[in-house]
């Protein structure tokens, strides 16, 4: 009887798991018609379709607004997937949604331009745009005036000036990033394989080095180490012995915002999976094939370390995008900011009017990780939202207030009606500022493990291991965009589980 009663009920699961994906695509096909914008409503420009934006789009009552989105991005991308693109278990596509796509879901139309913001003038209220895709017509710069602005550019990679990072290292912030990585494992494998190469060539070609023992350099490291246990040995015997893969870290340790018990358990993961671990390195200079670093021993004395290396990946942290360190050239009250802009409890650029910023570029006291840029932007989205309905209330209150005087005998129900619209109006404007609940953090470390530092009512919880790589996966297919790019990424685990990760270098 049980076993009928635990059929039914996954029978009745199936069915509604089938029709919540065939709404999802049924809406995503035939959204309703828009409104169109309107001169008499302020214009909200949009700055990047990274987190940030994307989740104040996401929730933003667009009839509100003209919404203007500014980003040289046409595509939202699922960050914390992209290490498995770099070695072909996930493909790029899966984890980009097209920011039109997103757009026209709206109630109100939004327009959208692919350009780079190169300046803001909080003065004139205008933004400064240029197109900077291979195709581009006659005009190819132009300004944006807005009456709102929310800058949400994200960061880029932080090289501290070392001589030779941005000319030989590859990053891993973009899709662009990961499709070069994916090109040069492979191009270094089979540059390995050429005929008569000699041994030390061979060593150093097959050598991956990585520098950053944050997130994504240890997620990387992870990735790279599966792709060749699982795929390149198979189809490379004859080199297979010669492949490395080096971390590279200056701290202590990796991954310095884990639980002491998850960096044990991630190095001891890596020892067993044979990623070296260099701590306490710093990278001083990198050349066309050598990585010079400075290891700090145990007695304190410093020495000198050359790392000659095929591959590349340099993944040290966040740097302030132009745009913004342009900004807070112009404003007083951002001198002092260093790692961004400096803004208030409702996420208001310190020292400016109408300008907000989420995400990485914004410092409000929290990590630069999606989880903040995500619920900055939906707190922003909420913040809009009442702003507007406030307009509405104030003016439906002046309307009343004047008709008072006109209507003496209907008093009594319009100062009642007066009162009702008041009472709202407070509670919209008691808005709470904006404050970040962390749900805690997960990183993948390799060969189907994970690490995660859970909140759990008020608590923390530590897991690590298989099972947790089994949470890992549905905590970051629950949060795809969308039904597609769910249904893609499952399909890209079962390809690459069954047939293997395609080796074709491009
Ligand atoms: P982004 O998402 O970087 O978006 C910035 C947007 O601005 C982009 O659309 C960009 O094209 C656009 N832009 C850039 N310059 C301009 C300009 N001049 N004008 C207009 N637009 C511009 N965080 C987690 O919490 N969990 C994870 O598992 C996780 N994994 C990660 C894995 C990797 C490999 C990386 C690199 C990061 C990961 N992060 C993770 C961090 C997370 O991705 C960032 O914190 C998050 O993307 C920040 O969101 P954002 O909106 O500020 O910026
Ligand atoms: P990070 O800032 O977290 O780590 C960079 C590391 O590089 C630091 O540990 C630093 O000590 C090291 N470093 C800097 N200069 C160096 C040098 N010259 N030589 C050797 N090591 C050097 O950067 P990361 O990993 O790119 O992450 C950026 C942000 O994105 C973080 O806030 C992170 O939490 C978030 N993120 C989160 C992920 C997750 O939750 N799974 C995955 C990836 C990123």
């Amino acid at each position: 009887r049980v076993l009928r009663w635990a059929w039914r009920l996954g029978y009745l699961s199936a069915i509604a798991g089938i029709g919540y994906i065939g709404y999802g695509v049924y809406q995503d096909r035939h959204p309703e018609d828009q409104i169109q914008p309107d001169p008499s409503k302020k214009t909200l420009v949009i700055l990047g379709t990274g987190w940030g934006s994307v989740s104040l789009l996401k929730r933003l009552d667009t009839e509100n607004y003209n919404v203007i989105v500014i980003s040289p991005r046409n595509y939202f991308l699922f960050t914390p997937l992209l290490p498995s693109c770099t070695n072909g278990t996930i493909e790029h596509r899966s984890i980009m949604e097209p920011v039109r796509t997103i757009l026209r879901q709206k109630k109100a139309s939004v327009k959208f331009y692919e350009a780079e913001a190169s300046s803001i003038d909080p003065d004139r209220k205008v933004v400064r745009i240029f197109d900077n895709s291979e195709i581009r017509g006659d005009i190819t710069e132009t300004e944006v005036p807005y009456d709102m602005l929310v800058i949400g550019v994200g960061a880029e990679n932080a090289t501290f000036g070392i001589p030779g990072v941005r000319e030989h290292s590859c990053f891993l912030k973009e899709i662009g990033d990961a499709q070069k990585i994916r090109k040069r494992i492979m191009d270094c494998v089979e540059t390995a394989a050429f005929k008569d190469q000699s041994p030390e060539e061979i060593s150093r070609l097959l050598h991956m080095v990585v520098v950053g023992g944050g997130p994504t350099g240890v997620e990387f490291a992870g990735e790279l180490q599966d792709f060749f246990e699982e795929d390149i040995k198979k189809l490379v015997p004859d080199i297979s012995d010669r492949f490395r893969v080096t971390l590279i870290e200056a701290l202590p340790n990796v991954l310095p915002m884990f639980s002491k018990q998850l960096i044990e358990y991630t190095e001891s993961t890596f020892k067993e999976e044979k990623i070296n671990i260099h701590t306490k390195t710093v990278v001083k200079k990198v050349t066309d094939k050598t990585v010079e670093a400075e290891v700090t021993r145990p007695d304190g004395t410093k020495e000198s370390i050359v790392f000659p290396y095929g591959l590349l990946v340099w993944a040290t942290g966040n740097a302030v995008r132009p745009v913004v360190k342009d900004l807070m050239g112009r404003i007083p009250a951002q001198a002092d900011s260093r790692r961004g802009l400096a803004v208030n409890e409702y996420l208001v650029v310190q020292g400016t009017r109408d300008i907000w910023a989420v995400g990485d570029c914004a410092v409000a006291g929290y990590a630069p990780t999606a989880q903040v840029a995500g619920q900055e932007g939906t707190f922003l989205a909420r913040l809009f939202n009442n702003m507007a309905k406030t307009e509405a209330l104030e003016a439906k209150i002046g309307e009343l207030s004047s008709s008072l005087n006109l209507q003496p005998g209907n008093s009594a129900a319009i100062s009642r009606e007066i009162e009702g619209y008041e009472r709202q109006l407070r509670r919209i404007k008691d808005a709470k500022p904006f404050q970040y609940s962390h749900q805690g953090s997960l990183a993948y470390i390799g060969s189907e493990k994970a690490v995660a530092d859970v909140t759990w009512f008020n608590g923390n919880v530590a897991a690590a291991g298989s099972l947790t790589f089994l949470f890992w996966r549905s905590a970051y297919l629950s949060m795809c965009f969308s039904t597609r790019n769910r249904l893609l990424v499952i399909n890209d685990w079962l390809k690459s589980k069954a047939f293997g990760r395609d080796l074709s270098r491009e």
